[in-house]
């Protein structure tokens, strides 16, 4: 088994999954303002050291995704945060990708940065501590687009990232996703969303990507936010089975989506219900971002001296993720607090 697949394993195996708190300073201001907390260096710290000193990092947590920020500051106890990640198990990760901008060409679509020099950033974050890394691609439906240059041009951002962060040790998550937003069906979803993936999967077979040693993190396949379709959890389960089985291969060792807007329970739900479905030989589980940290943080606004109490709120979040990894969630267990 090769290092990278390993490294792969070991946070996707045994119902655990990834915590994403690598939100942007700015991304995190505007979900601290959402709360009434002061946005500074101090309360960031605050609130994602209390969740990775909760109890559910051990079982439940494979891998942290970290903002370039939060990978160099220190607990309270000195230690640095990715020795601190590493010593409840987990393993660090660090978002690489500068953001999302204007794709020249087309008027309304993104295109992600972030490859100019990257590869000295890489060799630094891994000296830090990090062994995988995220990418995201950001695609939105609507009657023309996504259009096939943003498909092509994001897909090929993915796969130099991709090569650089596997020259460089680490495992790339190749995180391409085709936004909930707008009155689209699940079936538009679910095209969509496929040619976004195939294309990915052709530009890092040409970057000569080794396979197993990469974890996708697509988005479910499902009807837009402002659509009026509602469907099951047994169809988006079904939809996005059937997506990943055609455009993933085989040598994926796992898929571990994003809650993109999700409910903490719909993102739960959904997750369980296609693991319960799961007819593939990839393991399925989260990286979620909101989804985990919704509720903690609500909870935690109201006194961020309360670690306790919004620890016991994140580890019952991580523990119905975990369970849901493995097909093992139930409405039950979710008010079972
Ligand atoms: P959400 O689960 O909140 O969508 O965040 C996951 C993520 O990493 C988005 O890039």
């Amino acid at each position: 088994m090769s290092n990278l697949n390993k490294i792969a394993l070991q946070i996707l195996s045994n119902g655990k999954g990834i915590l994403a708190a690598d939100e942007s300073t700015a991304t995190m201001t505007n979900r601290l303002d959402s709360v009434g907390v002061h946005s500074n260096e101090m309360n960031r710290l605050l609130f994602r050291e209390t969740l990775f000193s909760s109890l559910s990092m051990k079982e439940c947590i494979g891998g942290v995704i970290l903002y370039d920020e939060t990978i160099k500051q220190k607990t309270s106890t000195g230690k640095t945060i990715p020795e601190f990640i590493n010593s409840t198990g987990s393993l660090t990760g660090i978002k690489v990708d500068t953001g999302a901008k204007m794709l020249a060409g087309s008027k309304q679509e993104k295109i992600t940065e972030g490859l100019d020099g990257l590869r000295e950033r890489l060799k630094s974050y891994y000296e830090l501590g990090a062994r995988f890394t995220k990418w995201r691609g950001v695609y939105s439906i609507s009657e023309k687009y996504p259009s096939k240059l943003a498909i092509s041009a994001n897909a090929h951002a993915l796969a130099r990232y991709a090569a650089l962060v596997q020259e460089a040790g680490m495992v790339p998550i190749i995180e391409p996703e085709v936004l909930m937003d707008g009155n689209h069906s699940a079936s538009d979803c679910f095209n969509k969303t496929s040619e976004v993936i195939k294309k990915c999967f052709e530009e890092l077979v040409l970057n000569n990507i080794d396979l197993k040693g990469i974890i996708l993190k697509p988005n479910m396949i499902l009807s837009g936010t402002n659509s009026s379709e509602k469907i099951s959890a047994e169809e988006i389960a079904e939809l996005t089975l059937e997506c990943l089985k055609n455009n993933v291969p085989s040598s994926v060792p796992g898929i571990a989506f994003l809650s993109g807007g999700q409910t903490e329970i719909e993102a739960v739900e959904n997750l369980n219900s296609i693991n319960i479905k799961n007819n593939t030989d990839f393991i399925m589980t989260f990286s979620y971002g909101r989804a985990l940290q919704q509720s903690a943080l609500k909870f935690w606004s109201k006194d961020i001296n309360n670690i306790i109490g919004t620890q016991e709120i994140f580890d019952h979040r991580a523990k119905m993720c975990s369970l849901a990894a493995q097909g093992k969630w139930s409405k039950n267990l979710e008010n079972s607090k």
